[in-house]
């Protein structure tokens, strides 16, 4: 299992780097990063979260098949949009609606480095979208108005402080 990088880390707000080498690491990486999301009941996982500045993030939503993205672009997204309920790892505890395109367009490559295109809806859609963030050093949080994210975060940062 592998440590989750929280909030205050320089990793999770860098913009990451593409992924060039689809050798053997690279599936030692995803497979951790699996077991890792499943440990943590998460549905989710970008490797800045885990320390690795690198463009990749694996999903693995209820009913869903496990699904891995390498250099992902979204490539195209709906104008209509809807509010729903988002955590992260990353800020542990911490929840709220934040507003995301409806649907979204991706293109990414797989763990052997082959392309794939996919039209996305509903909840995989939300996921995918916060995922993709973390590659350009976004959270959940950077989406919500200002008012609300001081005091969640005053919330976080109350429970969490250092004993
Ligand atoms: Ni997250």
């Amino acid at each position: 299992m592998l440590d989750i990088i929280t909030i205050g880390d320089e990793v999770l707000r860098q913009k990451a780097e593409p992924i060039k080498d689809f050798s053997s690491e690279l599936g030692i990486l995803v497979d951790a990063m699996f077991d890792t999301l499943k440990i943590d009941d998460g549905v989710g996982l970008a490797a800045p979260q885990i320390g690795v500045s690198q463009r990749l993030f694996v999903v693995d939503i209820p009913d869903g098949e496990k699904k891995v993205f390498i250099n992902p672009e979204i490539v195209e997204t709906s104008q209509e949009t809807v509010a729903f309920e988002e955590g992260c790892l990353s800020i542990p505890g911490i929840y709220t609606d934040v507003v995301r395109p409806k649907r979204v367009a991706v293109q990414a490559r797989d763990i052997n480095g082959k392309p794939f295109n996919m039209n996305v809806d509903g909840f995989l859609a939300r996921v995918i979208q916060h995922e993709f963030d973390h590659l350009n050093g976004v959270l959940f949080i950077d989406r919500i108005p200002e008012e609300r994210r001081e005091r969640l975060m005053k919330t976080y940062y109350k429970r969490n402080k250092k004993k």
